[in-house]
């Protein structure tokens, strides 16, 4: 990684652990086994790639960082309550998520699935009256509208529903490709068209090449998933490793071969950098979280 990405990683990580804190209620607010859930499940964890793309993105268009921390943090509540819901015995079944037990295994599956439902809504609350948001009404409305769509059916959600619905199958390439853009490219979507929305009277190019950036890095993002799932280990993804072919998920490496999805990746990261070529060293940070997401260890 970078010196300046790694930088920019920590400030943001530590901006956006400081912003969840503040918006997520008090253990000892009632119904305080919830709000416990909410928070351990939300703070202390996790990359948090989301958020720091909304931020980096911010930064590309001159756009301040305080005036993002609700969508960065809406995005991160979606992206939470996914993983809740992802890793129930109904889904994935996993007892390990970012280092410690699941919300499910140290609460129970109700209130798993109770802190998944608040999360979700605590993000669009957070869209819709968060004060560090000055965007004007209409462009809150159209972040509100982004990230709806990209949590439902057609987008997040539509995406589990056909992972779930593909267990023991054999997709072909578009299909597990369309898959793989809904369940995790959504969102990376999401976070990245945000942040535009937060940049007035934007030029709708440069709007869309950030767009064609996102939908590069979210695909590649996923590959790079399946490809740790199978080359990793548990200690160092804080996450059961070997579960996509325990569960029979089909991947990217169980398609193509392992090299195969690791030139899927690099193509996808070239591909997000001739999406930044209309901008000069002001995108550099989000060039290098490109490479940061097929290059990771976890
Ligand atoms: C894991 O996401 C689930 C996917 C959508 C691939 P992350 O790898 O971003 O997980 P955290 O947030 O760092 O735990
Ligand atoms: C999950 O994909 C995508 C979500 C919407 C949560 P995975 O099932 O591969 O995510 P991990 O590997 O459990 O983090
Ligand atoms: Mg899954
Ligand atoms: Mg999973
Ligand atoms: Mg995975």
């Amino acid at each position: 990684m970078s010196n300046a990405l790694k930088e920019y990683l920590d400030f943001c990580q530590n901006r956006v652990e400081r912003a969840l804190d503040a918006r997520l209620p008090g253990e000892n607010i009632l119904p305080q086994k919830l709000h416990r859930a909410m928070r351990y499940s939300t703070l202390d964890g996790g990359k948090r790639m989301r958020p720091m793309l909304t931020y980096c993105t911010g930064k590309t268009l001159g756009v301040a960082p305080e005036t993002l921390d609700g969508p960065a943090c809406a995005v991160e509540f979606i992206h939470v309550y996914s993983l809740i819901h992802d890793d129930l015995p109904a889904m994935d079944d996993d007892d390990l998520r970012r280092g410690k037990a699941t919300c499910h295994v140290a609460f129970d599956e109700a209130t798993a699935i109770l802190t998944g439902d608040a999360l979700q809504a605590l993000a669009f609350e957070t869209l819709a009256n968060d004060p560090s948001i000055t965007a004007s009404a209409e462009n809150r409305l159209k972040m509100i509208s982004v990230l709806t769509k990209a949590s439902g059916s057609q987008g997040m959600v539509g995406g589990q529903a056909i992972d779930l619905q593909s267990v023991g199958t054999s997709l072909t390439l578009p299909e597990l490709e369309n898959m793989h853009i809904h369940k995790t490219g959504a969102l990376i979507r999401a976070s990245v068209n945000m942040a535009t929305l937060a940049k007035a009277d934007i030029d709708p190019d440069v709007a869309k090449k950030l767009d064609n950036y996102a939908k590069c890095i979210g695909l590649s993002f996923q590959v790079k998933d399946d490809i740790l799932d199978e080359e990793s280990d548990t200690a160092t993804l804080g996450k059961t490793q070997g579960k996509d072919k325990d569960n029979n998920k089909p991947t990217y490496p169980a398609l193509l071969g392992m090299d195969g999805a690791k030139q899927k990746a690099q193509e996808l990261h070239e591909l997000a950098l001739d999406n930044l070529s209309i901008f000069g060293s002001e995108a550099d940070l989000l060039r290098d979280l490109s490479l940061y997401i097929i290059q990771r260890d976890h």
